[in-house]
């Protein structure tokens, strides 16, 4: 099995992502705010943007009624810096549009302080 500590626990606040790489691929290591983390290709599924330089924001609800928004997943979706396609970290990197489609995900796990991303 391949692994590898890709950064810190205190690198990343809850709701940020950074950057960092596994073996010779980049690898884009999200903590959503309950302080799990993920990780993912940092590599749009579209046309490739680099998904380190886009934001993790929230979305709204789809059950809100026409007129009304509910904002909600806050600190849980990627949104691609290029054309804006949106990924949700707790649902395996799902593009909300299309859930169907997803970025490739890496397992992680935590020992110590250590974040590692294996196969
Ligand atoms: S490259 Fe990400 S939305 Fe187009």
């Amino acid at each position: 099995m391949k692994e590898q500590v890709v950064c810190k626990t205190s690198d990343i606040q809850p709701g940020d992502m950074m950057k960092s790489t596994f073996g010779k691929q980049t690898v884009l290591v999200c903590r959503t705010p309950d302080g799990e983390f993920y990780a993912f290709m940092n590599q749009c599924i579209h046309q490739g943007a680099p998904l380190d330089k886009g934001m993790v924001c929230g979305a709204t609800t789809e059950n809100s009624e026409p007129g009304e928004y509910e904002y909600c997943h806050k600190g849980e979706i990627i949104r691609c810096p290029w054309h804006g396609r949106e990924f949700d970290i707790k649902n395996e990197g799902r593009m909300l549009a299309n859930p169907n489609k997803k970025i490739p995900s890496f397992k992680v796990r935590v020992e110590h302080e250590s974040v590692i991303v294996y196969k």
